[in-house]
This record gives structure tokens, sequence and C-alpha cells, in this order.
């Protein structure tokens, strides 16, 4: 297996790691602090064509690989795990889904404007009691004439209230379960449509996460994603790419934590020393390091699957699994190295390790990630 980047890859990691330095880095905190959508900042990355990296040239985007998104979504994360959400589904679920199974005029509607920016993209599949069982949802479409009537409620949807299209999933044929869901584009500003409470969350300050509300909202025809009954097809095989993104934000945030750590760690000065010299805070790098490296491996060769269009449901699992533990038990690692200034909002580790949590939890939890991956081994799907 081989897992070394092309020229072009690392040309691609080499100009968003640039931007997200000179760009994304300085905005970082107050992001953070203020909480806000970093509209400016999400607007350059559509001019630099961050955000339809893996779209293609004939619908606006850059045509680069499944991999070369990857690294970027690593590279944003490393600066803000915030941002680095907000391109992931806004890229990764919320246009690639309208590549794959839209028409020619929904691209030219949609994806045109997503892959530049112009317009945001939001996934909206989870609801208040359909969580980790996603074939529960409730939000129904009633076929009326060639259109649909839309009701119902979202929940925990990121980049709700400032996208402009959203992939919405809902139920047409109740009695056929999994058959039964069918995806479809709801504009903003459609009659009906309202953006509901906005989450206050422990982490990803900056990104935000809103229900949305569905009142008799009329649906032309056009308005449907796919064949009625392809929704939750539709969504699973988006989230199997989607995890990978997950995986790719958690080493960013964990490869921030690391590299912290490490600047840290030589300066401190206790006992005489700087506590890198003491053996105990060796280990603990050696092994924030090696997790680190294993994470990055399985995401991307996960990556590279998606990339050559192979299956790779269980690869991507493994690496969301793996890939956002493994952000979890570095940032904490990391504030433990930096004792009470870690604990601290003067560095940068408190905040990257209120970032990483959500990383077991969204695009299916660390829970449903094993779920999928012993329904695959069941199936014989991997060596
Ligand atoms: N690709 C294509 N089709 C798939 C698929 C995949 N990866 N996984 C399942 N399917 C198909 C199956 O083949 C099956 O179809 P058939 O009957 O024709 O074989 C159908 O879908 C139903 O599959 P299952 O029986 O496996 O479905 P299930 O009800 O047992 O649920 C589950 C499976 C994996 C638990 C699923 O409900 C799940 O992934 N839950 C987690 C939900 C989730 O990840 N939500 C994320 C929300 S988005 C988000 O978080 C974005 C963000 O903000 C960052």
């Amino acid at each position: 297996m081989d897992l070394a980047l092309t020229a072009e890859q690392e040309a691609m990691r080499r100009t968003v790691r640039d931007f997200a330095r000179d760009v994304i880095a300085p905005r970082a905190r107050e992001t953070d602090e203020r909480d806000e959508f970093p509209r400016d900042v999400i607007r350059r990355m559509g001019d630099l064509g961050i955000l339809g990296l893996p779209v293609p040239e004939e619908w606006g985007g850059v045509g680069a690989d499944y991999l070369s998104y990857i690294l970027a979504i690593e590279e944003v994360s490393y600066q803000s795990a915030a941002i680095g959400v907000i391109l992931a589904v806004h890229t990764g679920v919320a246009t690639l889904p309208i590549v794959m199974f839209g028409t020619d005029d929904q691209k030219r509607r949609y994806v045109e404007r997503l892959a530049t920016g112009e317009w945001i993209g939001a996934f909206a599949l989870t609801e208040p009691d359909a969580g980790s069982d996603a074939r529960a949802i409730r939000t129904r479409a009633v076929r009326d004439g060639d259109g649909y009537v839309l009701n119902g409620s979202k929940a925990f949807i990121t980049n709700g209230g400032v996208a402009d299209v959203y992939t919405v999933f809902a139920v047409t044929h109740p009695e056929r379960g999994a058959h039964g869901v069918t995806a479809f584009l709801v504009e903003q500003g459609t009659p009906g449509f309202a953006v509901g409470r906005r989450e206050e969350k422990m982490g990803l300050h900056g990104s935000p996460t809103a229900a949305l509300e569905f009142a008799d909202v009329r649906l032309a025809p056009a308005q449907r994603l796919g064949a009625e009954g392809e929704g939750f097809k539709i969504a699973m095989s988006q989230l199997d790419g989607g995890r990978i993104g997950i995986a790719a934000q958690a080493l960013g945030i964990a490869r921030a934590a690391f590299d912290a750590a490490v600047a840290y760690t030589k300066t401190r000065r206790q006992f005489g020393r700087a506590i890198a010299d003491f053996q105990a805070t060796r280990l603990t790098l050696a092994q924030m390091a090696t997790d680190i490296e294993a994470a990055q491996l399985l995401t991307y060769r996960a990556a590279g699957m998606r990339s050559r269009g192979q299956p790779c449901t269980a690869e991507a699992s493994m690496a969301k699994l793996f890939a956002s533990d493994t952000a979890m038990r570095v940032t904490t690692d990391a504030v433990q190295l930096f004792g009470g200034y870690g604990y601290t909002r003067e560095y940068p580790v408190e905040r990257l390790m209120r970032d990483a949590k959500v990383t077991q939890i969204y695009e299916g939890t660390n829970q449903i990630q094993r779920i999928v991956i012993a329904k695959s081994l069941e199936r014989g799907g991997l060596p």
C-alpha cells in the first residue's frame, strides 16, 4: 500500500497550509471567543478554490482528488477546527451529493455556487428523536401534484442559519423503512422554512449549529435530489466520505495540540531543567506522536480509497473512530503537560480539547462507527 503523496497533493497541501497560517490562524482565537461565523474567511477560502477542491472543473471546482481535499481539511483544522467543520460539511456532505446524484440543472444552480463559496451548503439528516438511529426520521414529504409538501424539524444542523441551500432528508413512503426516505434541496427563504434555536456548544465556536423547522413547505419536483426512496442511501454513502473528513479534522486538532506541547515543554522549566527533559514528558510525547501517525495512516488510506472510487465504508469508520479518539487523548495530554496554564485561555490547548470532543460524537458517534465496522466484518468486507 503506497501512502506517499503526489507532487500535486504536496503542492496543494502547501498552499492550504500557507493560507491557514496567514489568514485563519490570526482569526482562530477571536472566532472561538466571539462565536461568530467567519464569513470573510470562508469567502477567501472560496476565492482560493478550497471550498470546491474535489468538485469537477466543469461545475466550478478545482477537480482535485478526495485525498487532496482531506489534506485541506486537516490543514484548516490545524488552525481552526470550527472552520474545518464548516468546510467539511459544506463541501463533503452538502456539495458532493449534488455532484453525484444531482441533475445537470441542479448542478448548474447549486454546485457552481457552492464550489466557489458564493453559496453555503448544509446537510439536514438529524432530528430531535433521530440521531444515531438515522432511519427513525419523522420529517414528512407528501406528494402534492408533481411536487411535495414538507413538514417536520431537524436538529444540530452544522451551517444552520448561514447556509443558502440545505439537503433535507424526509420520509416519503413510511411503510418502506430505509427505502422510504427521499432527499430534497431546500433553499433559504423558501416560505414555511425557518431556522430555529442556535445551540450554545462546548467548542467549535464560530461554526453555527441550529434547528430547522418546516411548516407546509412547498417543493417543486426539481427540488428532489435523486430518486424517491434513494435518500437513505444518499445520506449513508455521503457519510462514508464525510467521516474521512471528520477524521482529518481530528488529525488537524491533534497535530496542533502536539506541536504546542512540544514547544511548551522545551521552554517550561521546573526543578532546574526543561520539563521536556523528564522521562515522563518524553514518554507522553512519544505516545502522542505514535497515535497521530497511526491516525494519519488510517485517514489517508481511507481517503485514497475514496479517491479511487473504491468502497470504503468500514475504512472511513475506522479512520474517524481512531483519529477522533486520538484527538481527545492528545489534547487532554497536552493540557496536562501545560499544567495550570493549559487550563487557561492564555494557550490554545484548552480550545483544542473542547473542539476535539465533538469529533467523537458527530457524523455518527464512535459507538455507531464500531457498529458499521462490525457489520462490514459480518459481510466479510475486510481482509
Ligand atoms: N452506503 C450506501 N448504502 C448504505 C450504506 C452506505 N455506507 N450504509 C447502509 N446503506 C444502505 C444499506 O445497504 C441498506 O439498504 P438495503 O436494504 O438495500 O441493503 C440501507 O441503507 C439500510 O442500512 P442498514 O440496515 O445498515 O441501516 P440501519 O438502520 O441499521 O442504520 C446506521 C445504520 C449505520 C446505524 C445509520 O443509521 C447511521 O449511520 N447512524 C448514524 C447517523 C449519522 O452518522 N449522523 C450524522 C449526521 S450528519 C453530521 O453529523 C454532520 C455534522 O454536523 C458534522
